[in-house]
């Protein structure tokens, strides 16, 4: 029999816009139940704990940790299998994690490792959890994809981070916007609401510890801003946005793909 609560998994959840999110679902509603996706079981342990001990009194819903690492096939099916014995459906599935591959190596590595965790990994995990997906009354699908993402931009003379390089994360972000449109169309016919997610520029763990103070000098924006937008979403403050055509962005309304 499937849960009564609104199950939510969020990928990469043990840092940065994952974490946060978490947090913000949690403080949304207690007919949520969030897994807290990790691929290290220790890191999302502590993750929660310090959620627990930081928030113990906002935080409504109840959250658990999943093991989940998008680049390892056994640990997508162990999950999945866990998902269905624990509540036989899910809800929401935020594919949130992610990499920038920013140490220097040749570019047929940097491509391989990029593509791996933020576009093989969310097709992966989201045809894997699909059945499950497809027993919920309100199914949603999330892609956290990125501004930088996106072709239309990439070429506009008045964006003012067109000198950005990064081309192996952009091309990732760019697949990954095409997946979000070949399942919006693939699964409409079972009501499934599937988007891009464009969270903005933010401080987090992406770039690494270096890459996080610069990011908090450069004036990134707190993770808790998208964190809000995913909450809005899955408890469908946004369903005019998804049904543009475009990421769906931060600050409201889309982003051109
Ligand atoms: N921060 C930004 O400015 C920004 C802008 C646009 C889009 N985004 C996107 O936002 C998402 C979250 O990134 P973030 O900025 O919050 O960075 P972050 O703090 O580095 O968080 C990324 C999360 O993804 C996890 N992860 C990486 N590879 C994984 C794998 N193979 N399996 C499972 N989890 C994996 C990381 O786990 P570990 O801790 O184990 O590494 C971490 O929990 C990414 O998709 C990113 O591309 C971020």
């Amino acid at each position: 029999m499937p849960s009564d609560k609104t199950i939510i998994l969020v990928t990469g959840a043990n840092s940065g816009i994952g974490y946060e999110t978490v947090i913000a679902l949690s403080n949304a509603s207690p007919s949520f139940h969030i897994l807290l996706g990790s691929r290290s079981l220790e890191k999302g342990q502590q993750a929660l704990k310090n959620m627990q001990e930081t928030y113990s009194s906002s935080l409504k819903a109840s959250i658990s940790v999943l093991q989940i690492d998008v680049t390892d096939e056994k640990s997508i099916q162990a999950a999945k299998d866990e998902i269905e014995t624990q509540f036989a459906k899910l809800d929401v599935l935020i594919n949130n994690a992610g990499i920038i591959v920013y140490e220097p190596m040749d570019t047929l590595s940097a491509l391989r490792q990029t593509f791996e965790a933020n576009v093989f990994g969310q097709v992966i995990v989201t045809e894997a959890v699909e059945p499950l997906l497809k027993k919920s009354l309100k199914p949603y699908l999330i892609y956290v994809s990125s501004g930088q993402g996106s072709v239309t931009t990439r070429l506009d003379p008045n964006n003012e981070h067109r000198h950005i390089r990064g081309d192996p994360y952009r091309m990732s972000k760019s697949a990954l916007n095409m997946l979000a449109a070949c399942h919006r169309y693939n699964y409409a016919e079972w009501g499934c609401k599937v988007l891009a997610f464009n969270p903005g520029w933010c401080v987090s763990n992406l770039t690494g510890e270096k890459g996080r103070e610069m990011r908090i000098k450069m004036g990134a924006r707190d993770p808790k801003e998208p964190a809000k937008a995913l909450a809005d979403i899955v408890q469908g403050k946004r369903d005019d946005d998804i049904e543009k055509n475009g990421m769906v962005d931060v600050d409201g309304g889309v982003l051109p793909w």
